[in-house]
């Protein structure tokens, strides 16, 4: 059995996307699910799935390691971040090297970095007059949006498109794909 810990600080579609891919698997548990938001909707996904949660605490998270004490006692193979927006501290990347998996909205190395997420990502992409985004699931080290690219899929924009509407599209395609590279990684 392979272990799944999911970090989000936002609305969890992707979360949810994982958490219904997994449902019925027999070799891969989503068995934790982490946010630094106490209200965020990945919660209620975690609810609907009778996963485990942990809210993290600024201090905690970046000046203590009780984190990964939590993460062994769940014995988390992988940890996935689905729109999670607070920096990994370099304790987790040394824990879990080559096992921390992120999606990006955009096709890196363009548009990543630091303050690139969400909505800021597609404005900066239609600012740009792009004519194409799409999304990269990468691994992660302690720099936002470095690591090993592990899948890319590139959607078309039209000049006329909003950035909520390019929004739209890529997560859409984050939906259709994270689930399926999460288990063909692990495997
Ligand atoms: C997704 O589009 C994800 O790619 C993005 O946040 C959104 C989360 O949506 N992540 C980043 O921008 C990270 N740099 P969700 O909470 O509905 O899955």
């Amino acid at each position: 059995m392979k272990r799944i810990a999911i970090f989000g600080s936002g609305g969890g579609s992707n979360a949810r996307c994982i958490l219904e891919y997994f449902a019925d698997n027999p070799e891969v548990e989503v068995s934790l699910v982490v946010s630094n938001k106490a209200t965020a909707g990945i919660f209620n996904h975690a609810l609907d799935f009778n996963v485990p949660t942990i809210l993290l605490h600024r201090k905690a998270f970046y000046e203590t390691e009780s984190l990964l004490d939590e993460l062994s006692d769940k014995k988390i193979d992988l940890i996935v971040l689905a729109g999670f927006l607070w920096l990994i501290p370099k304790y987790l990347v040394r824990d879990y090297p080559d096992r921390i998996i992120n999606i990006h909205p955009a096709l890196l190395p363009k548009y990543g970095g630091k303050g690139m997420y969400g909505m800021n990502v597609h404005r900066a992409v239609k600012n740009a007059q792009e004519t194409e985004s799409g999304i990269t699931i990468h691994t992660i080290d302690e720099v936002y949006d470095r690591g090993k690219i592990l899948y890319q899929e590139a959607v078309n924009l039209d000049e006329s498109e909003t950035p909520e509407q390019i929004s739209a599209k890529v997560l859409e395609v984050e939906h259709d794909n994270f689930a399926r590279v999460v288990a063909e990684y692990l495997s």
